[in-house]
């Protein structure tokens, strides 16, 4: 399989998608819809909705690559897909404010409230957010199959409970910000302010696949596993990431003095525990043979990237 290929594909499916969500009308607010169609646009990796459609796809189909696969065998889960980056856009807007982190760069561009300015940031990051749920709504009220309706409404409460747990994460690792931290807080911080939206994605593409209560929980615990691994990169990029290639400052979590793991473990201590989480992450796929191999590939891209 050609990783970067399918990656590549996959991020045109959200692209394209995406695109027609942005709003081009000549209102009082305009520059809204801008802000929120320039994080939106930026560049970022979906992987978020890529996991939602990898997941379904590997549960519903008997095909390894995206390549083969009609737009009409994901279709269901596109609004998900949609929803799901829409909020993690939000986030991204928000974390980079002022009271947050107060970043200058996100996707080797201005943030949004350095672009705009910091009321436009927060409302951009808080109609997208908005904007996720209308969407899932809008797809619920179309849905006229009972059991559907149950999975999609099963679906939004985990979603809405995935946003809370992101939002706390959040808070503590800000409320944190030089202050002494125990391993169990800081693997808390990590799991909620950015395991729980990963999290969330596979849950969805398996839920929406229908698939049994022991599929369910493997799949979660792949997705728990890359989620963590997903974090602690982020924290060794953070040390030693080349600020071109990742499109966001380097050096900036020492600075604040946030709690990470590389703060915590040193350098190569995290790398370890990367390697051992994404070996885990591997382990959960072994019963879903050669058609696993996109979702193995993506959690070593997590423990590799250099963005
Ligand atoms: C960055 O996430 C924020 C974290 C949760 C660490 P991504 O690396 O997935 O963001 P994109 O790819 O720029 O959207
Ligand atoms: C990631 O926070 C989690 C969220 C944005 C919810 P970070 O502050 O660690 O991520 P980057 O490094 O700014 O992308
Ligand atoms: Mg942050
Ligand atoms: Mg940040």
């Amino acid at each position: 399989m050609d990783f970067k290929q399918e990656l590549k594909t996959y991020q045109n499916i959200i692209n394209q998608e995406l695109q027609k969500y942005t709003i081009k009308e000549n209102s009082l607010e305009k520059t809204l819809y801008d802000s929120m169609e320039y994080s939106l646009m930026a560049g970022g990796k979906r992987l978020r909705p890529i996991l939602v459609l990898a997941t379904y796809i590997l549960l519903t189909t008997n095909k390894k690559s995206i390549q083969n696969i009609e737009k009409n065998e994901y279709t269901k889960c596109l609004p998900y897909a949609t929803a799901i980056e829409m909020i993690h856009n939000f986030s991204l807007i928000h974390d980079d404010l002022p009271g947050i982190d107060n970043d200058d760069i996100r996707h080797g561009k201005p943030t949004n409230h350095k672009k705009f300015n910091e009321a436009t940031a927060i409302l951009a990051g808080d109609a997208l957010l908005n904007k996720s749920y209308t969407i899932i709504s809008e797809d619920l009220q179309k849905t006229k199959d009972p059991e559907e309706i149950k999975i999609k409404t099963q679906i939004l409460n985990e979603l809405s409970n995935a946003v809370s747990r992101m939002i706390a994460g959040e808070y503590i690792d800000t409320e944190y910000e030089g202050k002494k931290i125990n391993i169990q807080d800081l693997e808390y911080i990590h799991k909620n302010k950015t395991g729980a939206l990963l999290t969330i994605s596979v849950r969805m593409g398996a839920l929406l696949a229908k698939v049994d209560q022991q599929t369910l929980e493997n799949l979660t615990k792949y997705s728990q596993k890359i989620g963590l691994a997903f974090q602690v990169k982020d924290d060794i990029l953070s040390e030693e990431g080349n600020e071109k290639e990742l499109g966001k400052p380097v050096g900036n979590d020492k600075e604040k003095q946030k709690c990470t793991y590389v703060s915590q473990y040193g350098l190569n201590g995290a790398k370890d525990i990367l390697n051992t989480l994404t070996e885990d992450a591997i382990n959960c796929l072994s019963n879903y043979g050669e058609n696993a191999e996109f979702l193995i590939e993506l959690a070593k891209y997590i423990k590799e990237r250099n963005k």
